[in-house]
């Protein structure tokens, strides 16, 4: 059976070695050397991990049909062997955003922003998955976590795809921001 729930858990073990870890915006996250990615409730292999973020997939807040349509068609699959780099981007947005209605939120997202159009012409064909944290309980350090997996050779142009993202409207309302990046390894 698929499941909606990834844990991330930072620490001593997994395929994903860290190779850096910036607090972009407010608080860090303590240091970690390997990244682990455990499905649904199977157990990690390390009990005592750094951190441990969890988030679940969820329905989309923000596309119509013609973005739908253009992201379907240009998604790509996690897991393709030559994606051997990779980035965790946990963000919370600040109280200011949550207390904006949903259209309000739509309008900075969309037009104010254009998030989804940023995305696709800087990096039309990405390999993502966006985590959602707030469901799960009152107390997640983060709203979302963001996953990504990318070539070596894309790395510049993921960074420029972030910096552009960066200086939008939505990111006023971020308040909390890690950039953790990793390569693929087998143990
Ligand atoms: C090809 C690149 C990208 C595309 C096409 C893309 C597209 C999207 C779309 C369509 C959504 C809305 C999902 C919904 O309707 O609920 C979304 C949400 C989001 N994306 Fe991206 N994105 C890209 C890159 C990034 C990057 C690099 C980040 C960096 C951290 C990011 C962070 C987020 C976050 C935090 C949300 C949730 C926003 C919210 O619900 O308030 N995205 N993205």
């Amino acid at each position: 059976m698929s499941t909606r729930l990834f844990s991330f858990m930072g620490g001593d073990t997994g395929l994903w070695r860290v190779t850096k870890m910036e607090a972009g915006i407010g608080e860090p996250l303590p240091a970690a050397r390997r990244l682990e990615i455990i499905s649904g409730s199977a157990l990690p292999s390390d009990p005592h991990p750094a951190w441990a973020l969890r988030g679940i997939t969820s329905n989309e807040r923000y596309v119509d049909r013609e973005e739908r349509n253009q992201i379907v068609a240009k998604l790509l699959d996690l897991g393709r062997p030559e994606a051997t780099c990779a980035a965790l981007i946990p963000i919370r947005k600040n109280a200011a955003w949550w207390a904006l209605t949903q259209d309000e939120r739509l309008s900075i997202f969309k037009d104010q922003s254009r998030h989804t159009q940023i995305g696709l012409q800087y990096f039309p064909e990405l390999a993502r998955r966006l985590h959602h944290c707030r469901d799960l309980s009152e107390n997640e350090p983060f709203d979302f976590l963001t996953w990504f997996e990318y070539a070596p050779a894309d790395e510049a142009v993921f960074n420029k795809l972030l910096a552009a993202l960066r200086a939008t409207t939505e990111w006023k309302y971020v308040e909390r921001e890690v950039d953790i990046r990793f390569v693929r390894e087998e143990t």
